[in-house]
């Protein structure tokens, strides 16, 4: 596997190949993004994987600073899981000019959600991804579900600019408990690491209930935000959405989707769970 730190070096690396597909990442590397790696490998060659912490999805206040850097150990990962190529450029390599010119997702997807609690964060996200994307050239690139606000503002940044590149969404890993698989989980102390996976209970007792019949999505939510809180974490938002369109479910959404993110101390967690419904609506 080969390591690369400039654009003129992962050009050299990719020159005649057509067929890439392209795991980014923001490092400190788990079971989870080597799942992505599994399943890139499944749609293209060479695997090109990046590694880059970009400074323009995180806000004033957010945890730039103290995301792990794990350089070496993640190219360890990366080999053993059979990645080709790491692209892992510094911050002068990707934003050589400040970055003046950016992506600003439709309003109704930066704004909802993660992004009515983290201001620019998708408009980073999709201008470092389009960056990225303009340096890598993939035909395919593999997104975790775990973020899955962000696989929207992906598909949506791939349709309406036409990037011929294909999105494949990979399910989120978890640990035995359930939490799901986040480089931020690293930040936990002991007893907020047990607490942890009940967000994801808390999602899935949703879900259930939803499936079971129950209609009323705003008590449900406000529900299991009450048991959180009384747990001790703060709740950013608990939502229950079409799968399909990210927009609140109406009769005819089949496949729906709750999602939350929640404080525990100074660690944010996000997590959903998707679910088709088995009884009429
Ligand atoms: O999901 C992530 O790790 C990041 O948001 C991404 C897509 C690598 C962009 O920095």
């Amino acid at each position: 596997m080969q390591v690369v730190h400039t654009a003129a070096e992962l050009r050299a690396a990719l020159a005649g190949h057509a067929g890439t597909a392209f795991v980014p990442t923001m490092g400190n590397l788990h079971a989870g993004h080597v799942s992505l790696v599994d399943l890139a490998k499944l749609h293209g060659q060479p695997v090109v994987a990046s590694i880059f912490v970009n400074p323009l999805q995180f806000g004033a206040g957010e945890d730039f600073e103290r995301y792990p850097r794990t350089l070496a150990a993640d190219c360890d990962k990366l080999a053993a899981a059979g990645c080709d190529l790491v692209f892992a450029p510094d911050i002068a390599e990707m934003y050589p000019v400040p970055q003046t010119f950016t992506v600003q997702p439709p309003e109704s997807l930066a704004n909802d959600l993660c992004g009515a609690f983290r201001p620019g964060h998708f408009s980073g996200v999709a201008t470092v991804v389009l960056k990225l994307f303009n340096l890598v050239q993939p035909r395919v690139a593999v997104f975790g579900k775990k973020d899955f606000q962000q696989l929207f503002v992906i598909r949506e940044l791939v349709r309406q600019f036409n990037l011929p590149i294909d999105i494949v969404a990979s399910d989120t890993l978890r640990e035995a408990d359930g939490l799901a698989m986040s480089s931020r989980n690293a930040y936990l102390g002991a007893s907020e690491r047990i607490q942890a996976a009940q967000l994801q209970r808390e999602l899935a007792a949703i879900a259930a209930a939803v499936q079971a019949g129950e209609r009323d999505d705003e008590a449900l939510c406000a529900n299991a935000a009450r048991h959180l809180k009384m747990a001790g974490w703060r709740v950013d938002y608990i939502a229950l959405r079409d799968a399909a369109t990210l927009q609140a479910p109406t009769a005819d959404s089949r496949r729906r989707v709750v999602l939350g993110a929640a404080w525990l101390g100074t660690t944010r967690l996000i997590d959903n769970l998707e679910f088709g419904l088995d009884v009429p609506v």
